[in-house]
């Protein structure tokens, strides 16, 4: 591995593909013996901690279609939260379902399960087939694994009934020192971000854009108002910015004052504290108070001017769920992700059907919008919300500490890169965003 990594730090890129590839390699994995280990706790007491292990595994053999990267580095998403905390159900149910599928989906149906859905890196081994990649190409990787076997997913391959999100529903993820994605998951890795950097956006900035942006999603146009929930969060820093780039104005909904400030770094105007104005849209665990609907609806209308939110970003679901209905304006979108807050959303619905609004239910984004998106932060006009960078070695601390919505924007997570910073191929891009760049960094990468 070290000679991989040398020659990957001395820019010999072409040296790669002609270097052994080690047979084993550090991951951060969850154990199949242990998916009972947190019966009987609430969400909360479940601790990432005791789940996540750095464990050598074996290499896989990159078939046909597939490549094996080195990962420079990589970061946190809330399903590795998910995936630890074995809810709503252990990941290992998806790897046996996928292995059932063919003899080289079986490949991932094994005891312990590499979790992470994003990385940067380069490619050191390509499968038979691969097209348009070759080893030493450095690159950043969408989460998206599709077969395209059937008919179904060739208009927006979301819609392959073998759709499957990679690191999460499939193994060999990215928090690890290597990794196996198909070559349909690559795209080039923006020059003028170091490796940790460009390891942040892919997984929530492909989300935020397929959700917001693409006509699969709300269609967002300029002068639009759109309600962000979680808007200095993993998901809620990337709408936000693409909001503001197409011209919309966003609506912050954040939890504190360092979080309020983060958006309006980002060029956010508009921005609700939700905890120093202490909405309590549930009265108990059965009834919501339509009282603290309009209330939170008056308080968006003193910050517009009036308006209400053409779109609202849905993803804490059955807690705000209901509210996110009530304010949308007559006509409007709620466009939904997720359900952080549970699953079983309950809403007025004469709101939705007397006011005419639409709720869209969206997932992750097809390879096109991951590339448009992607496309969007190497041009400089979105940038990355990295917060800190962490050693592999404390990935599952970074784990509980996004469990704990503890966090800011994005935590990295360095991989084979011995520290933060490196990767930069063009430094006059860079200087013209690095402003924007750091507006998220809480803490200096830690090696
Ligand atoms: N379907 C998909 O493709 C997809 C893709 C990415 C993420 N997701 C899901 O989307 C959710 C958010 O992901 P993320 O990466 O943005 O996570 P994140 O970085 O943890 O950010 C979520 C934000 O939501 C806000 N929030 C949490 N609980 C809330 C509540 N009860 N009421 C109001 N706001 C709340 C928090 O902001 P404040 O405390 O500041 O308000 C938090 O910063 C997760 O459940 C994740 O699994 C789905």
């Amino acid at each position: 591995m070290q000679k991989i990594l040398d020659a990957i730090l001395a820019g010999e890129l072409g040296e790669v593909g002609h270097l052994p590839v080690p047979e084993f390699y550090r991951g951060v994995v969850l154990h199949a013996d242990e998916t009972t280990m947190f019966d009987g706790l609430a969400s909360r007491d479940k601790d990432p901690r005791r789940s996540l292990h750095l464990d050598e595994v074996a290499t896989p053999k990159p078939a046909a279609g597939e490549v094996l990267v080195a990962v420079m580095a990589s970061g946190i998403n809330h399903n590795t939260v998910w995936s630890s905390i074995f809810e709503p159900i252990p990941t290992f149910g998806f790897l046996s379902r996928y292995g059932r599928t063919s003899p080289q989906a079986a490949r991932h149906d094994l005891p312990y399960h590499v979790l992470g859905s994003d990385l940067s890196g380069v490619v050191l081994r390509c499968g038979a087939g691969v097209a348009g990649w070759s080893p030493g190409d450095e690159v950043v990787a969408h989460c998206l694994s599709v077969e395209l076997d059937r008919p179904d997913g060739h208009s927006d391959t979301m819609l392959d009934p073998e759709q499957r999100i990679w690191g999460f529903e499939t193994n060999f993820g990215g928090l690890a020192e290597l990794a196996l994605v198909k070559a349909n998951q690559l795209m080039p890795k923006p020059r003028h971000l170091t490796w940790e950097e460009a390891a942040a956006s892919g997984l929530v900035n492909s989300t935020a854009y397929r959700q917001l942006v693409s006509a699969n999603g709300a269609r967002v146009k300029q002068g639009d108002t759109v309600l962000i929930w979680g808007a200095s969060g993993g998901l809620g820093s990337y709408a936000t910015q693409l909001a503001l780039n197409g011209g919309a104005i966003p609506v912050c909904v954040v939890s504190s004052p360092q979080k309020a400030e983060a958006c309006r770094r980002m060029g956010a105007e508009l921005v609700i504290d939700r905890s120093a104005d202490g909405y309590r849209f549930w009265k108990d665990e059965q009834t919501q108070d339509p009282r603290e609907w309009r209330r939170f609806g008056a308080r968006i209308r003193e910050l517009t001017g009036g308006d209400d939110p053409d779109i609202v970003f849905e993803h804490p679901g059955r807690e705000t769920f209901g509210a996110s209905v009530y304010v949308a304006r007559r006509g409007g979108t709620i466009v939904t992700c997720a359900s952080t807050s549970g699953y079983q959303h309950a809403y007025d619905n004469r709101y939705l059907w007397m006011n005419l609004k639409r709720i869209i239910g969206t997932h992750f984004a097809n390879y096109r919008e991951a590339w448009e998106a992607n496309r969007l932060i190497a041009k400089g006009k979105i940038h990355p919300t990295l917060s800190e960078a962490v050693p592999l070695e404390r990935a599952a601390q970074a784990v509980y500490d996004v469990h704990h919505n503890l966090h800011q924007g994005k935590v990295g997570v360095l991989c084979l890169a011995p520290e933060g910073g490196l990767g930069v191929r063009d430094s006059t891009v860079r200087a013209r965003h690095v402003s924007a760049i750091n507006r998220f960094r809480t803490k200096p990468v830690s090696a």
